[in-house]
């Protein structure tokens, strides 16, 4: 029998995710049907009620619904807890199992995708919204030197922190951790000292064109700009681009989260290159 599986969001027209899982599965043999569901504003926990009750056996959540999902489940992975957001829930009998894939992504996106190897590289994430807080975990794990800048210093400042409490309860339970802490930076002036080998625009500035400003002297040589969002240009990659830096969108980013998802329902990784082959044409 077929399994089930969907992406609930609000809007969801324009969602690239049931293509890219209908790819993965064609690719792999996995017999699934994946659809994009619309669900009110007020209605997400009713949809994944619905889902539950026909049989579904998980689905991605997107926009704007990811804290919500959060609430919904029942167990939440370590990432899943961090960020405080989920995009991926997998239903079993009793339970709803929520993840987050985004941060997982992103690095995949950068260690497999681009080449670039994390470990010891100064990475400056820019925000501390959902966006921010969803891949900060993962980027700590491989081991990049994270620092985190925010329009609000408060909440770099919160994130980080609460980023430190997490990682001190590990080290206690888990006997040391292999990589660092999170750092966040108070200021432009503090900002203006330093230089990255990456910087990752987690902030919403793309969708309102605007730009975080940042100093002339940010790029390390051979740096990478990435911006999460994708479709078009964004102010962060051209001033990225006016300042000889490489540029990355988050394409790549988008297909390597739902590569993750199929993974954890399928437990078979896709190869995402001709996927994302297909979407950048
Ligand atoms: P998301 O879920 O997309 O992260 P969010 O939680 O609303 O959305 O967070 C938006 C992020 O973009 C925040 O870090 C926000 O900075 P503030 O915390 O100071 O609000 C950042 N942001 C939005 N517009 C910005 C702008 N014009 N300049 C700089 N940062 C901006």
């Amino acid at each position: 029998m077929t399994d089930r599986y969907a992406v609930i969001g609000n809007p969801i027209s324009h969602s690239k995710s049931p293509l890219i899982h209908r790819m993965f599965a064609e690719q792999t043999g996995q017999d699934i049907s994946y659809e994009a569901i619309e669900a009110p504003l007020d209605g997400f926990a009713a949809a994944v009620e619905r889902l539950r009750n026909e049989g579904y056996k998980g689905c991605n959540v997107t926009v704007p619904f990811k804290s919500q999902a959060h609430e919904v489940a029942s167990i939440l992975s370590d990432r899943a807890q961090i960020a405080k957001a989920v995009n991926t829930l997998t239903f079993d009998t009793e339970r709803i199992l929520g993840d987050n894939t985004d941060g997982v992504g992103l690095v995949r996106d950068i260690e497999q995708n681009r080449s670039i190897k994390l470990r010891g590289k100064n990475l400056l994430l820019l925000g501390a919204g959902g966006a921010a807080q969803g891949v900060s975990l993962p980027i700590l794990e491989v081991g990049a030197n994270l620092f985190i800048y925010n329009r609000t210093a408060q909440k770099a400042q919160e994130l980080s922190y609460g980023l430190q409490v997490f990682l001190n309860r590990q080290i206690v339970t888990k006997h040391g951790l292999n990589y660092g802490l999170p750092n966040y930076i108070n200021s432009f002036t503090e900002l203006s000292a330093k230089k990255f080998d990456l910087i990752v625009n987690a902030t919403s500035t793309g969708l309102s064109d605007e730009m975080i400003p940042l100093p002339d002297s940010i790029f390390a040589p051979g740096a990478l700009a990435y911006d999460m969002m994708y479709g078009r240009e964004t102010p962060f990659m051209k001033f990225a681009r006016d300042h000889d830096a490489q540029v990355a969108d988050g394409l790549g980013m988008l297909v390597e989260q739902a590569a993750e998802a199929f993974l954890i329902w399928r437990g078979v990784r896709p190869d995402t290159s001709p996927v994302l082959e297909v979407l950048r044409k």
